[in-house]
């Protein structure tokens, strides 16, 4: 049997996915645009209207527990509708290492794969780990904003990453 089980969460799944989101944000603030003060006052139906209206996939281990997410974005608008946004990756501690992270890009992917022509994502320059994730499913450099994230008093720049489908 697999260690983990890949599936969209909906808004059943919003109290735990609220809490690996938070965990993220808290232990890894430059790693994300948002802020843990930004979502943690936010109430629980918004997260749950967050997970029913997009897409967003949770791994699980054997025990159900939620280990790992990724979301993908695509906008409405005519022009920019072509593109999607890799966003929100996040896999607990005890879970890295194990190849779970390449599950959720990869289902990132082939969710993205038919609704979009292009797969886009941000991700800081001191990152290796995302860094290589990325590298490694296929997504190349375009480009790098500097400074590009402010937390506190500390800019951190930002690589812009593609992939083609
Ligand atoms: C980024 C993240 C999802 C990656 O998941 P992970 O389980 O740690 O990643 P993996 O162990 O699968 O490693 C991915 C690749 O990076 C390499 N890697 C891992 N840690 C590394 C490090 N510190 N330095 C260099 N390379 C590293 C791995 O060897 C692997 O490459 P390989 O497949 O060629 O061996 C996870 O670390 C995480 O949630 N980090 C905090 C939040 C975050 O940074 N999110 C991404 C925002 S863009």
């Amino acid at each position: 049997m697999a260690p983990f089980s890949i599936r969209r969460l909906n808004s059943c799944d919003a109290e735990a996915y609220r809490e690996v989101r938070l965990d993220g944000l808290l232990k890894h603030p430059e790693a994300f645009g948002a802020s843990y003060d930004d979502e943690a006052g936010r109430p629980l139906a918004v997260t749950a209207e967050r997970l029913d209206g997009g897409f967003v996939l949770g791994a699980f281990d054997r025990g159900e527990k939620l280990m790992g997410v990724a979301g993908l974005a695509i906008p409405t608008a005519v022009k920019a509708r072509h593109k999607g946004t890799l966003w929100g990756m996040y896999v607990l501690p005890e879970a890295r290492g194990s190849g779970l992270s390449r599950l959720l890009v990869d289902g990132i992917i082939a969710e993205a794969r038919g609704r979009v022509e292009r797969l886009l994502l941000t991700v800081v320059l001191s990152n290796a780990a995302a860094l290589n994730l990325y590298r490694n499913a296929g997504f190349v450099e375009y480009g790098l904003e500097q400074r590009a994230l402010r937390v506190d008093d500390a800019y951190f720049d930002e690589m812009l990453m593609a992939l083609p489908l």
